[in-house]
């Protein structure tokens, strides 16, 4: 196997703004395509026209066209630099021996390579090495473990693995993509990539892909938001999900048969706990046949789903791309037919177990597939199904080494792909296939993809579970690193089953996860088959009204949540954020896995240990108030709250501004209308934040049909003002409450809005008596 290694540099060509350096075969293409964002192409062979590049009907993974920038690289006597110029990164390159440096403007030294090792080619794996700053790397999507992943060695590889243990690697989720404090590093190449996060030597990332070339993007930035963002302007954002989609889910695998759907989605209502959805696992198939009905136990599917929607629901179903082998069935037929399938390399159709035994997977690497399958999901809505599900596209197939598909899989048109690059690609593009199919055949309604597989970008299409966790406290804990792992890695609308997949959950458990669940932007109650009942009402009252106490907080809590939803598909921002996203520099931010902020100033400490009636919670810089004790801490600190059963610590920021509405047991848009405000007025503090509405559904927002209520407030220690400017065309708010929460006392005033979109007089809500020693209204 041919081996090379690109100690120095023999040529250097400038072609069309890219910088190309040559060292025997082998290739390195330099770039800016950005004022901070910095593209180096390396290959072994030169070869940088992978075939998925030259596949017509793939999507790029990219949705901006590259264009480098003009630049001027200055030639030294040593090699040449990158400076200057109202650019954010200093570049040098050294020519022998070869090293490269990025620095920002300041010259500050993020990243570098040096010597022979920097890059290296053996057959089609090619890899590269970098020493970095040595701060804290998050990112990589769907981990298990810390945030931080320095001193590990991982895999992206889309992989169905069950039960998932500390040492499991990998999952469901490939997000080739690492965060630091000023930078992050994107690899855009979807092949199995293994990176070594200085497990090997301390101080060195090396970056393996078994095939492509190593297309790798530097992003430099401030701090890790606005380092995200920058990326994300290039996979692409959340998309604003329907309203619905946002309320409590309710699963199992599976209800059946259709009396008893109704029955569970009646019983949520009778005893009034909030609930949105209903999941269709996979016994609502004709013997697991994609997009059919077993018309034993769903006599009528129809009349089953529009009892459901008038009981307030919307109804998820599953769909798996495992079509099964079967030629009497039309999906099967027609596909054949069509010939949507993929083959393997002599051509024969490729056949996998899965659940409905052997089965046939589209190919949706080819977009004429991706249009068929569109067309499949409208059977679905014709029968009334308002979101679907994609489950087991790693793709997962049953009792074969690996998984899933053999390598000798073909992909696209031409078969001109190699299932090795598109493996980690495919739940993404089933999801986008299901995605357009619904915006297609519903165009007046916003599409719910829900998938557990993907790659970069998937959030463009779907939102993702993390997959068949288990009933077990410590999934519990990992649930919170993991949600925030995947909002580091660009995908918002995130969560877990909650209660726990596999196992028996107990009523604890199942407890404090939906106190977390309710704080997860994707919040869904699911278990399978065989295990314990874990329905909020399957232990005893206590749990069941704790469990109804807490779904009651995230509907109240919608106007905010929804805010968070659309700020999160403008810039990628994570809904439910890891604490070192507002606290850059503060290090033991970068550590902390067991809480997190909902936004920017309201930080949630979920309990995580059977029997805790009590947390340490770390608080980082700023004065903060209990919200239920109303107790005020100054951080940075680590400090102990308390946390009876139904307890969920929360601690609010001065200046922090919640907003709640009225509160439901399913969305509708008046729960989008702030009925309070809660402002924290422990310190002074100056604060804009804004709470944004629509109709929930559709695209008129799009057309200026929406609210956004800006809030102003400013508290000197003395004074608050609060200041409210309403934007948009969609009904503005009138009137609502305003509660001041200080030091532990609440006072609240009604504040009538103006009807008309001005800018109101500031007004004055609270005065600090000194003699009183409290805070009086004016
Ligand atoms: C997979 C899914 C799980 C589902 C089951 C049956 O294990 O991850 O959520 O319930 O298949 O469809």
């Amino acid at each position: 196997m041919k081996q090379c290694q690109f100690g120095c540099i023999e040529s250097k060509t400038d072609r069309n703004r890219v910088l190309e350096l040559h060292s025997g075969t082998q290739v390195l293409q330099v770039s800016l395509c950005g004022e901070s964002v910095i593209r180096l192409r390396y290959h072994g062979l030169g070869r940088f026209d992978s075939p998925a590049a030259a596949a017509t009907g793939l999507p790029p993974l990219l949705v901006k066209e590259a264009v480098p920038l003009p630049v001027q690289w200055l030639e030294t006597p040593t090699g040449w630099k990158l400076q200057g110029n109202g650019l954010k990164v200093n570049i040098t390159i050294e020519r022998d021996p070869f090293a490269l440096t990025v620095a920002d403007s300041e010259g500050k030294v993020l990243l570098c390579q040096a010597g022979a090792g920097a890059y290296r080619q053996q057959g089609s794996r090619g890899s590269a090495t970098w020493r970095w700053d040595g701060g804290p790397i998050v990112g990589l999507g769907e981990k298990i473990g810390s945030l931080d992943k320095r001193g590990k060695r991982l895999v992206l590889w889309n992989t169905d693995e069950v039960p998932h243990l500390p040492n499991t690697d990998p999952l469901y989720q490939s997000i080739p993509w690492l965060l630091s404090r000023h930078w992050g590093l994107f690899v855009h190449n979807s092949h199995r990539t293994k990176w070594d996060l200085g497990q090997t030597q301390p101080e060195e990332l090396v970056i393996e892909a078994d095939g492509g070339p190593l297309d790798q993007w530097i992003f430099l930035g401030e701090g890790p938001q606005d380092v995200l963002t920058q990326w994300l302007e290039w996979v692409g954002k959340m998309f604003l999900p329907p309203l619905w989609a946002l309320g409590h889910h309710q699963s199992r695998y599976s209800y059946h048969p259709q009396s008893r759907v109704i029955e569970v989605a009646q019983t949520l209502r009778e005893k009034h706990i909030p609930c949105d959805v209903i999941h269709l696992d996979i016994d609502h198939m004709d013997g697991h046949r994609d997009f059919t009905w077993d018309s034993r136990e769903f006599p009528d599917p129809d009349g089953m789903n529009k009892e459901l929607h008038d009981l307030g629901y919307h109804v998820v179903g599953i769909v798996d791309p495992g079509v099964k082998q079967d030629e009497t069935y039309a999906v099967c037929a027609d596909g054949l037919a069509e010939g949507v399938f993929c083959s393997k390399e002599t051509g024969e159709v490729f056949v996998g177990d899965v659940w409905p035994g052997p089965a046939l997977f589209p190919d949706f690497a080819c977009l004429r597939v991706r249009e068929w399958w569109g067309e499949q999901q409208a059977k679905h809505l014709a029968h009334g199904l308002d979101g679907i599900w994609n489950d087991m596209n790693e793709p997962s197939v049953f009792n074969v080494p690996g998984k899933t598909f053999p390598p000798d899989v073909r992909h696209g048109e031409e078969a001109e792909l190699t299932h090795a690059e598109i493996h980690n690609r495919y739940g993404s593009l089933m999801s986008q296939a299901a995605c357009e199919g619904l915006q297609k055949f519903a165009p007046e309604k916003r599409p719910f993809v829900l998938t557990r597989a993907g790659f970069a970008g998937v959030q463009r299409h779907a939102a993702v579970w993390l997959g068949d966790n288990s009933s077990w406290w410590c999934h519990l804990a990992e649930a919170v690193s993991m949600c925030l792992n995947m909002g580091l890695s660009g995908v918002p609308f995130v969560g877990t089953d909650i209660g726990g997949f596999l196992e028996d959950s107990e009523k604890q458990l199942l407890v404090r996860w939906i106190q977390l669940g309710i704080f997860t932007p994707f919040c869904r109650n699911h278990s399978n088959i065989n295990t314990r009942a874990q329905e909020p009402w399957a232990f005893d009252k206590e749990t069941e009204n704790i469990y109804r106490q807490a779904l009651e907080w995230r509907y109240r809590l919608l106007p905010t949540f929804y805010t968070l939803f659309e700020e999160a598909s403008r810039t990628g921002n994570p809904i439910m954020r890891a604490l070192l996203l507002e606290f850059p520099d503060d290090e033991v931010a970068w550590r902390i896995n067991d809480e997190f902020l909902l936004g920017k100033d309201c930080l949630v400490a979920p309990v995580l240990q059977k029997g805790a009636r009590e947390r340490l919670v770390y608080l980082p810089a700023g004065t903060w108030q209990e919200r239920t004790t109303g107790k005020i801490f100054t951080g940075p600190a680590h400090v102990v709250v308390g946390a009876d059963l139904a307890q969920i610590p929360m601690l609010l920021r001065e200046g922090a501004i919640l907003a709640l509405g009225c509160g439901g047991e399913f969305t509708r848009p008046e729960l989008l209308s702030v009925e309070t405000l809660e402002v924290y007025a422990q310190a002074p503090f100056e604060q804009e934040t804004s709470f944004y509405a629509d109709a929930g559904e559709g695209y008129a927002y799009q057309a200026g049909e929406y609210r956004r209520l800006i809030v102003r407030g400013s508290f000197d220690g003395q004074t608050l003002t609060l200041k409210a400017e309403q934007k948009g065309n969609w009904a503005p708010q009138e009137r609502l409450q305003v509660e001041i929460h200080w030091r532990g006392t609440v006072s609240r005033q009604e504040w009538v809005l103006a009807e008309e979109f001005t800018d109101l007089a500031p007004k004055v809500l609270l005065s600090y008596d000194e003699e009183n020693a409290g805070p009086s209204f004016t």
